[in-house]
């Protein structure tokens, strides 16, 4: 059994008494994944895919490894299925942007998306004259495989949904919906910014045609992400930006695309991050899935039964703890979200994040709370103590709220 203790000796930032529980808008990066950055920077710096000389060829195998190391972890086939971006939001762009739309298209996407993978469809819809279709979900999050076979149909291009509620913690059904949309001949995009950090992830599985996420929520460095793109889409998507690296011909009358991915990663990218995502990858894998799920369990429960017994608190999201990861938001009844954070921050050095959280929609019209909420996030290296130590200063602070 993996020791906890240990693995936190690899979090520089833990042994700084901080009571990190913000882990759904950023996780900690272990040591290993600076090292590799610091590897790139002080042992073969240059750019990748472009020169002949050996810092330029290492950079380069190290760059390519990167994105073979990424597909091994969601269980893509190649690394020709993995485009590095910056984050989530910039893969979410690239789906949005790489495709024709047509007037009368439809794209379905639903209440609990992050602002990312929701005003983007607006936008779409906007400029292309698209339907939009938002599938609702009910007050703990659930969404009804019905609600998507009524709006799905014959017109519908695209499902785009997330795994998981960044607000909710709520697990949704992506492959059976994925299924439902193929029958179709709908895409689909999930957006796996807060469900491939936490849950094991195999994409052929699944059968999404896109997933997009982010390496700064999964131990990765900030600025590295990805977005899988299934073969069945390589060669019918535009990129997002063409220019320098994307090309393997180019002539006064056109060009010719390079193979994937570098026919989508144009100018020079964000070399050190990326191999730093590998690492992350190789860090979580040597740790194992079943291991992160099963340390979060752990702590789901403590954070949701610890925060359950306080009067004065309202918690959000599925009651049943299989249906939710360690994404737990809260009220203090009569507290303002964001006093309540600030007091865990600068009272008992607690980090957790409160307001909107990018998810407007479902903070309006879901939970009817348009101050929004305290969100306290875990990752596998959170223990069983800080948790109580969050429990108890709201215990602590509810009773200050007359
Ligand atoms: C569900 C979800 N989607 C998208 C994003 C956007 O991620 P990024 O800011 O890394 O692009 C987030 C970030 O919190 C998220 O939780």
């Amino acid at each position: 059994m993996l020791d906890v203790e240990e693995i936190r000796k690899d979090f520089p930032i833990l042994g700084k008494g901080v009571v990190y529980l913000d882990n759904a808008a950023s996780s900690l990066t272990p040591q290993q994944v600076v090292d590799k950055e610091v590897e790139f920077y002080q042992e073969y710096r240059a750019n990748v895919e472009r020169g002949i000389h050996k810092f330029s060829q290492k950079a380069s195998e190290e760059y390519e490894k990167a994105h073979s190391i990424v597909a091994d972890f969601i269980g893509a086939s190649s690394a020709d299925n993995i485009v590095m971006m910056k984050n989530t939001t910039e893969g979410i762009n690239f789906v949005a942007n790489s495709h024709d739309w047509k007037k009368g298209d439809k794209i379905v996407t639903t209440i609990l998306e992050h602002h990312s993978n929701f005003i983007t469809w607006i936008r779409v819809a906007k400029r292309h004259g698209c339907t939009l279709e938002i599938v609702k979900a009910d007050e703990e999050g659930h969404l009804s495989l019905s609600d998507f076979e009524k709006v799905i149909d014959d017109r519908t291009r695209l499902v785009a949904l997330t795994r998981v509620s960044n607000v909710l913690g709520c697990i949704t059904p992506v492959k059976e919906i994925a299924s439902i949309a193929h029958e179709h001949g709908a895409l689909v995009l999930e957006d796996g910014a807060q469900g491939v950090p936490h849950l094991k992830t195999d994409v052929k599985d699944s059968g999404v045609d896109f997933l997009a996420f982010s390496g700064h929520k999964m131990l990765g460095p900030t600025g590295s992400g990805c977005l899988y793109i299934a073969d069945s889409s390589l060669y019918n998507v535009e990129p997002l930006c063409i220019g320098g690296g994307t090309i393997a011909d180019v002539s006064l009358e056109g060009y010719e695309l390079a193979e994937p991915p570098l026919r989508f990663e144009a100018g020079t990218p964000a070399i050190a991050q990326s191999i730093g995502l590998g690492e992350a990858c190789k860090y979580l894998k040597r740790l194992t899935m079943d291991y992160v799920e099963s340390r979060e369990k752990i702590l789901t429960k403590r954070l949701f039964e610890g925060l359950s017994e306080i009067d004065n608190v309202t918690i959000y999201g599925p009651s049943n703890l299989n249906e939710r990861l360690g994404i737990v938001s809260f009220n203090i009844n009569g507290m303002n979200p964001h006093d309540a954070a600030l007091t865990l921050d600068s009272e008992y050095n607690i980090a957790v994040r409160s307001g909107h959280h990018c998810a407007l929609p479902l903070i309006k019209e879901l939970l009817k709370m348009p101050g929004g909420t305290v969100r306290a996030s875990t990752y596998f290296y959170n223990t069983v103590e800080e948790i109580d130590l969050l429990v108890e200063a709201v215990k602590e602070i509810t009773k200050r709220v007359s």
